[in-house]
């Protein structure tokens, strides 16, 4: 008798079945009694082969996140069996698609050999309009990803603008763009300070989405900071751990540009204005320096004693150009401290602010329900104390605690509307992937601001 291992090509089977249920009883349609008891009852994603097909079981829960993190559980299984087909049965949740969906997501242009597989998921014709509505966030999550992925040698401030202007022409977003000297004439001292050693000159960009039917009778305006890269300046960051991953710094800005793409492909009925302040943060021999003191746009002055602490200044210049807007609110979403990462981990964005409580409540509801998780710090004047100048009227550094909160009282010298700043330092970026939301840029803030603009009722016309 002789035995030997025959070698065959991988079985890959081109159609995978998904199937998501809510009760036992419901799989029946696909199952004998025998097989269903055969089932682990602890697992709520189960791969299932029974030699003629593959089939991924999915039990729903009643909470969006844990059906997310389903959703991660269930494209990580089928991914592996290289499917490209997809047969979706059973019934359909919104959250579960999304993170499915969102989980697809790779950086992988920059590689010699992207991954090229394309899946298609086949759905049920009455399931149309909902999947339609997820996908066009999820490609607006897609661009804010891949704008903070890009490193600096492929999008620096010529190469970001150009990427705006590309995505938005043909569309009902109006934008422009202020140069270096238009800057100069609007007094805008801390980002020309900020952008002093580089041989790119700056921008502000200025989105502008007006639909005919908007609710609002003043534009919600958001502000993105646009720091292209960040070295820390004369201040100079380490590498390691630091100065290696700050390509992330216009997290800020992707987040509020994919808001409004997706608020223009969703027709969403809000006026929304987008403000970018763009540069990068170089060292050279004409870098502004620390103990410099800078005159702002609003005709503060301000002592720099870190100019590693430059999200600050380009901030402030844009926050004060907003007023110019008549403002209903103002949101500003910033890669702005570490340590806002210190205090609330890396999943979670610091919130905090002059507006009315409610908006907070309602925001940090919106964050549990997306999974972009926020989080409120105190907000108290006693903090300003730490940004106290002797010889100009504020620094743009705190002392050693408490370092978020003092981020943010800077800023508050230059608002004069209701206004609510996001610190997303920690869950912009993600150094291993973190389910759904990937490895690299996650695109945080883009689908918390959807749904928070989509239930904007405040500042209604006429009322
Ligand atoms: N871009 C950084 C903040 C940051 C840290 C973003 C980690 C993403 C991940 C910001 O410009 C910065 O350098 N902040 C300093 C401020 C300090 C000098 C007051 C910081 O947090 O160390
Ligand atoms: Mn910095
Ligand atoms: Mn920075």
């Amino acid at each position: 008798m002789s035995f030997k291992f025959e070698y065959q090509a991988k079985v890959e089977l081109e159609k995978v079945n998904l199937v998501l249920y809510k009760e036992m009883q419901e799989l029946t349609n696909y199952l004998n009694t025998e097989q269903i008891e055969s089932l682990p009852k602890d697992d709520n994603c189960l791969f299932f082969n029974d030699f003629k097909s593959q089939t991924v079981f999915v039990k729903l829960e009643t909470e969006q996140e844990k059906n997310r993190r389903l959703g991660f559980a269930a494209f990580s299984k089928i991914n592996s069996l290289k499917a490209k087909k997809i047969n979706a049965l059973g019934v359909f949740d919104a959250s579960f698609f999304e993170a499915f969906m969102l989980s697809s997501y790779r950086f992988d242009i920059l590689k010699t050999k992207p991954n090229s597989l394309e899946i298609s998921l086949l759905i049920d014709q009455k399931w149309k309009v909902k999947c339609l509505e997820i996908s066009k966030i999820c490609h607006s999550v897609f661009w804010t990803r891949d704008l903070v992925n890009l490193p600096f040698n492929y999008l620096n401030t010529t190469n970001f603008e150009s990427a705006i202007k590309k995505r938005f022409e043909d569309t009902s977003v109006n934008i422009e763009f202020w140069d270096k000297n238009k800057l100069q004439k609007e007094n805008f001292g801390g980002l020309l300070a900020v952008n002093q050693a580089s041989n790119i000159e700056p921008r502000l960009a200025i989105l502008e989405y007006k639909p005919e039917n908007s609710t609002n009778e003043k534009p919600i305006v958001l502000v993105g900071k646009g720091v292209v890269y960040d070295t820390g300046g004369l201040s100079l960051k380490p590498t390691e751990h630091s100065m290696d991953f700050m390509k992330c710094d216009m997290a800020g800005a992707a987040a509020v540009l994919g808001l409004i793409d997706a608020a223009q492909k969703l027709h969403l009925d809000k006026w929304i204005v987008c403000i970018c302040p763009i540069t990068d943060n170089l060292i050279g021999n004409q870098s502004f320096a620390p103990g410099n003191i800078l005159t702002m746009r609003n005709q503060m002055t301000v002592e720099v004693m870190d100019t590693d602490a430059e999200g600050r200044l380009i901030l402030a210049d844009a926050l004060d150009f907003a007023k110019t807007f008549n403002p209903a609110l103002v949101i500003d979403l910033a890669t702005l401290t570490g340590s806002a990462v210190r205090a609330l981990g890396e999943n979670v964005a610091a919130i905090m602010g002059n507006a009315p409580s409610y908006l907070f409540h309602q925001l940090a509801k919106i964050g549990e329900e997306t999974g972009e998780k926020v989080a409120r710090l105190p907000f108290w004047d006693e903090y300003k104390e730490q940004l106290k100048s002797d010889i100009a009227d504020i620094k743009n550094l705190g002392g050693a605690t408490a370092g978020a909160i003092t981020a943010g009282k800077f800023l508050e010298y230059f608002v004069a509307y209701d206004w609510i700043h996001i610190d997303i330092a920690g869950p912009a970026f993600t150094h291993k992937t973190y389910h759904y939301q990937g490895l690299g840029g996650t695109g945080f803030g883009v689908r918390l601001l959807v749904d928070l603009i989509r239930n904007y009722t405040g500042n209604v016309k006429g009322s």
